[in-house]
């Protein structure tokens, strides 16, 4: 079957399998930043934006995507002009082997969206869903809670990839 969705702000035509899976479909498109971690909806590590909310694309059927935007980690910013979360990351140094980084990144942008200034709790919870096998949890909490307050104060991300 045919389908068509925004992915990253591009509109596409997919021919997809019935039932193909979303975190399959994006991987197929070059969209590695998709990570296949658990394929049973527990790690978090494909987590991806459909219409501003995190899904995990392994429990998702591509087909749910019809007519609806799609946000990867490659979408979010470049190395040029890194989203403030992106930024805030790498001046945490909350990245270890990165693995996790995409899914948390994104799940921290929907949470950041509804909650432009969560607390340390709320930030906690928002992100329990993210598992990070390298256990770097404390750096990432920090990550996310100095780009909400950067965003906050009208700070945008910035180029380059110093400060990592
Ligand atoms: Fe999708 Fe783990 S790979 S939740
Ligand atoms: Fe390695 Fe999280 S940084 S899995």
């Amino acid at each position: 079957m045919k389908i068509t969705l925004r992915v990253n702000e591009q509109e596409l035509t997919w021919e997809i399998a019935p039932g193909a899976l979303l975190i399959d479909s994006l991987r197929d498109n070059g969209l590695f930043g998709v990570k296949r971690g658990c394929e049973t909806g527990d790690c978090g590590a494909c987590a991806v934006l459909l219409d501003g909310k995190s899904v995990n694309a392994c429990v998702t059927f591509t087909g749910a995507a019809a007519g609806r935007e799609v946000l990867t980690i490659e979408g979010l910013g470049s190395p040029e002009r890194l989203h403030p979360l992106q930024r805030a990351f790498l001046d945490c140094a909350a990245v270890q082997c990165g693995f996790c980084t995409p899914g948390m990144i994104l799940v921290a942008k929907d949470l950041l969206d509804e909650n432009p200034n969560p607390s340390e709790g709320e930030v906690r919870k928002g992100m329990a869903g993210v598992l990070c096998r390298c256990t770097g949890y404390r750096k990432p909490i920090e990550a996310v809670l100095l780009a909400a307050e950067r965003m906050r104060n009208g700070a945008g991300g910035t180029g380059g990839t110093g400060g990592a």
